[in-house]
This record gives C-alpha cells, sequence and structure tokens, in this order.
C-alpha cells in the first residue's frame, strides 16, 4: 500500500505484511501491517520506525514519497517491541540530525536492544512537542504492550497514534476499518485484544480514562486499519471486554483421541443449551489456541474436556491452561467432563489443576467410561444443563 493522506500533512507511511502467520504465538491468517505515521509540519516527525523483518526498505522509500527522509527531525518510538523499532537503526542513520523522542523507560530500553547512541530524548506525561502547525502530546501508556509503551496524540488534528492498543492483525489494501469493513475487523480486534491487551486490562483501563477528555476523531494503531469513525464503538468495545462483561454463553475447550470425549461435547453443548448457555466447542489439536481464547472473554462458563491419557490429561488439552491464565479472568466458572478406559484420572487432575489455578469449578466432573451409550448421552446433556444453571447462578444438583 502506497502512503496514504489521513489528515492534511500527516501521512501513513507503513509497511503491509501479507505473509505473517504467526505473530509471536499468536496465529494471524490475515496478515497484519506495521503502521507508522509521518508528520510533515514546519518540523517533520516520524511516528515509530516499522518492521523487523526487512521493512526498513520500504517504509523509507514511502517516507521519500512525501519528504527526503534526512530531513525528518524527531522520531518519536511510541514502544520498543521490535516490530515497531526495527526499522529505527536504518531510519537514524539517514535522518542523521533527528532526535529520537521516548518514555524514560523507552530510552533505556531502546539503549539494550540497539546499542546505539542515538540523540534521545526522554519524554514524560503530558509532555508536549511544537512542530509549527501541528503539535505533539505525549502519553505514558505502560504495559499496552510493555511497560515503556506510550501513546503520542497530535491536538490540532485530533489524532491519537495508539501503538499496539486498539491494533488488529489485517494486511489490507484499504487503510481505513470502514474500508475494510467494521464487521471484518471487530473478531480481528478482539481477537488481538484477547491475546496482547486481556492480560494488562487494567492497564487498558487506565489509559483509557486517561485520555477520556481528549478530543478524538482518528485512532492511528500500529497494526491494522486506521478508526476514524466508529470511536466510540471501539472503545466500548475494549471496556466491556476489559471490565470482563460475560454473555449468556460458554466455550468448550476440548480434547479427544478416539472420539468419546468428541461426542460427550455434542451432548454437554445440547444440555447447556438447554440450560440457558449458547456454547461454542473448539478441539485444541485443530484450532490455534490464540484464536479459541477470543471466545473465552466473554463466557460465563468454560468447559474443559479431556480423555484420561496415561493416569492423567491428555497433554494437548493441558497444554491449553497456560492460555486460560492469558486473559487473567478469575471470575470466571469453569466444569470439567471426560472420557476414560480403566481407572481414568484427566478429569480430577483438571480440577485439581485449575482449582490450584484458582479458579471456580464446578463439583463433580463427569466422567464417563469409552464411548458413551444413550444413558450417557442423556447423562452428558443433564451435566450441560446443571453446569449452564450453576454457571447462571440458578440452583443445580452439582454444586
Ligand atoms: C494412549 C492412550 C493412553 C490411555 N491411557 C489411559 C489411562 O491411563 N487410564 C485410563 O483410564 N484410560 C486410558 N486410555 C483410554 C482412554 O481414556 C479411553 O479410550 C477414552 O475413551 C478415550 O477418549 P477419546 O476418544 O475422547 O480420546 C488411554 C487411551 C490411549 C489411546
Ligand atoms: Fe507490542
Ligand atoms: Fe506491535
Amino acid at each position: 500500500m502506497a502512503p496514504i493522506e489521513l489528515r492534511q500533512g500527516i501521512y501513513w507511511v507503513g509497511v503491509v505484511d501479507w505473509d505473517i502467520r504467526d505473530f509471536h504465538g499468536l496465529s494471524t491468517n490475515a496478515g497484519s501491517s506495521y503502521n507508522s505515521y509521518l508528520i510533515v509540519s514546519d518540523k517533520i516527525a516520524l511516528v515509530d520506525a516499522a518492521d523487523p523483518g526487512g521493512g526498513a526498505s520500504v517504509l523509507l522509500r514511502h517516507i521519500a514519497e512525501i519528504v527526503d527522509p534526512a530531513r525528518i527531525d524527531y522520531v518519536i518510538s511510541n514502544h520498543s517491541e521490535p516490530d515497531h523499532s526495527g526499522a529505527l537503526s536504518e531510519v537514524m542513520k539517514v535522518a542523521t540530525g533527528a532526535t529520537l523522542l521516548a518514555s524514560k523507560d523507552g530510552v533505556k530500553r531502546l539503549g539494550q536492544m540497539y546499542h546505539h547512541d542515538w540523540n534521545f530524548r526522554e519524554v514524560g506525561d503530558g509532555d508536549e512537542l511544537s512542530l509549527g502547525k501541528y503539535s505533539l502530546t505525549f502519553f505514558n501508556a505502560p504495559l499496552l504492550h510493555w511497560p515503556e509503551t506510550m501513546f503520542t496524540y497530535c491536538p490540532e488534528a485530533k489524532t491519537l497514534f495508539s501503538c499496539d492498543a486498539f491494533g488488529s492483525h489485517i494486511a489490507s489494501t484499504e487503510l481505513f476499518v470502514d474500508e475494510v469493513g467494521t464487521d471484518r475487523v471487530l473478531p480481528h480486534l478482539r481477537k488481538y485484544y484477547a491475546f496482547l491487551i486481556a492480560s494488562f486490562r487494567k492497564a487498558a483501563l487506565a489509559a483509557m480514562d486517561k485520555i477520556k477528555d481528549l478530543e478524538i476523531e482518528m485512532i492511528g494503531p500500529s497494526h491494522g486499519p486506521v478508526w476514524r469513525r466508529d470511536i466510540d464503538l471501539l472503545f466500548d468495545h475494549y471496556r466491556s471486554w476489559a471490565n470482563l462483561e460475560v454473555k449468556d454463553k460458554a466455550t468448550i475447550v476440548y480434547g479427544t483421541m478416539w472420539g468419546a470425549t468428541q461426542t460427550m461435547v455434542g451432548a454437554v453443548a445440547d444440555g447447556l443449551k438447554a440450560g440457558g448457555l449458547e456454547s461454542r466447542a473448539w478441539n485444541v489439536k485443530k484450532t490455534d489456541a490464540s484464536d479459541i481464547i477470543s471466545d473465552l472473554l466473554d463466557s460465563r462458563l468454560i468447559l474443559m474436556a479431556s480423555p484420561t491419557f496415561v493416569s492423567g490429561i491428555y497433554p494437548p488439552v493441558e497444554a491449553f491452561i497456560p492460555y486460560l491464565r492469558i486473559p487473567r479472568d478469575k471470575t470466571k466458572k469453569l466444569a470439567v467432563f471426560g472420557s476414560f478406559g480403566w481407572s481414568g484420572g484427566a478429569t480430577r487432575k483438571l480440577t485439581e489443576i485449575l482449582r490450584a489455578e484458582g479458579y471456580e469449578v464446578m463439583d463433580d466432573a463427569l466422567q464417563q467410561r469409552f464411548f458413551p451409550g444413550e444413558d450417557e448421552i442423556r447423562e452428558c446433556y443433564e451435566f450441560g444443563r446443571g453446569a449452564a444453571e450453576w454457571a447462571k447462578g440458578k440452583e443445580s444438583g452439582s454444586a
């Protein structure tokens, strides 16, 4: 995508990555982009220097279509993670007179990462930088997504450069969310939030509180499309997730070797529905964990289902447990079930581990021997219905 003018003199000059499919563990089936923004005023500023993977030449070419990169006066580093700083060395080599602005911690991190004696300037909360017609104000946004991260705000353009916050991993030939399609962007926004931001939900609420009085008409995140409409909708979604709001929904996370536990899943889901919870089921061997966790966010109940494997939990199901921790949400209710052959063990161990993690786990996990017959299917249905009622706070026989 060629540079695009967002506002008079403010350009997107980033790098679109159509190929990336794994972003430090997050599956990125729609690719991504590393957004940089060039602000051409009396002084020239570049916000973020994208791409660890050879994007520097694209970034510099995009800048050169607008101004000679040697003329850049200020480079703003909102976040020192390589996807936003990877091209800094190349940029600073060309922009020989540029000052590199970052938060106090950001200056330290960039030093540890790149070992260059650049002309650094620390900026703190509320500090302003005049560029002439435009100016920039900086706001620390710790933990969104690293401790040193900050937001950069241009009051004259009513535009917030929010770095990782409000991003989504989508490669596109269109720059704006309303062009890509809000309905297409929202699931990516949610997945991105679930994997990168949910762990820091209190930081997200604090950052949104900090910027609540700013006039914001446009949000340029560092990944994916730019928001120029529906900003209230964007904030509403973030607030709802960060406040741990749930729907009448359950997510079943399961593994299966021969299909017995999978058969149980179908009957349990029918019971959940009868008890008032819609559900979705995910086989951990078929779907990437990063796709599953976005469904956990607004689920009232999570069901973990595992067959017994060598007296314990089927390893692919056990491997999902660390992903449960990502949203740092111990208000969720959990229930456990699975199939076994002779002495069992998976449901007991799952219950023990999840309780030790601090989750409220329903008593009386359901375990059934080999493939369910008619009676067992009925039992699965009743288990699902009871679990839904328990999660919704109605009386149930099992809790
Ligand atoms: C590799 C393997 C190891 C197993 N280990 C145990 C075990 O230690 N204890 C037990 O009760 N059942 C064990 N089983 C039996 C399964 O738990 C049983 O077949 C169950 O119905 C499988 O459910 P699934 O079809 O959902 O995988 C094992 C089965 C396999 C294939
Ligand atoms: Fe990041
Ligand atoms: Fe990032």
